[in-house]
């Protein structure tokens, strides 16, 4: 895939959680110098703040951090669901209105939480900012998580491999599960692997059942 890679994050009011991934999902791309492979935004599944910025306490924790961005709330669309290729939502409460109001994102809309293993990003509207911290450092993690999944998988598909199984992500590499492979997508896949830089001596040995793990590329690599 040479066109970005396009992520929406979706939360209830599109004043704190979502703008929050947003920012930080950002920052993360800036430090890897991954901008111009994704294309980001969030929108929220009401109405009630569209138009605002966002919420002074989201604001104050992104300046801490870093990843401050201007931001105006704004309600999801179907021309939304439509265009991007992950919705990652904070709660399920999002998961359902999002399902219910557009039953074609099922398939692209999934929890952001998923990307450690389950749970929900709790809205921190009524709490303190110290909730809104907690909120910042959940969303973190999960989102290094996320990048270093999308832009391997990016990487292989640019490479025209069909998309193996993800057995587990760490923030360098990618650990791969190619389970039932047919004997082109093997071959091609054990080309592809054995043409990259090896992180260590028979890391892309070509094995039925073969678990290899899949470096990602940086600012310098494809
Ligand atoms: P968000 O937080 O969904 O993370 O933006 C909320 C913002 C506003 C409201 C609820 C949650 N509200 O009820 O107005």
């Amino acid at each position: 895939m040479d066109r970005p890679v396009r992520v929406l994050f979706v939360c209830l009011g599109n004043i704190c959680r979502s703008p929050m991934a947003e920012g930080i999902f950002r920052k993360l791309l800036k430090e890897r110098g991954l901008e111009d492979r994704f294309e980001v935004d969030s929108a929220g599944t009401g109405a009630w703040h569209v138009g605002e910025p966002m919420d002074p306490r989201a604001r104050r924790v992104l300046e801490e951090e870093g990843a401050y961005f201007p931001h105006v709330a704004r309600r999801l669309t179907r021309e939304d669901v439509l265009a991007y290729d992950h919705i990652l939502v904070m709660d399920r409460e999002n998961l359902e209105e999002v399902l219910r109001r557009f039953p074609e994102a099922r398939g692209k809309v999934r929890l952001v939480l998923e990307e450690l293993g389950g749970g929900e990003v709790q809205d921190p509207y009524y709490g303190d900012l110290e909730d809104f911290r907690e909120v910042y450092w959940t969303l973190e993690a999960a989102l290094q998580a996320f990048r270093a999944e999308a832009r391997g998988l990016q990487a292989l598909a640019e490479r025209g491999v069909r998309v193996p199984q993800v057995h587990w992500v760490g923030e360098e590499g990618l650990v791969l599960a190619y389970l039932e492979p047919g004997p082109e997508d093997w071959e091609g896949l054990a080309r592809t692997l054995a043409a990259l830089p090896r992180r260590r001596e028979g890391s892309y040995l070509a094995e039925p059942g073969f678990l290899g793990t899949f470096p990602l590329p940086g600012r310098e690599g494809g």
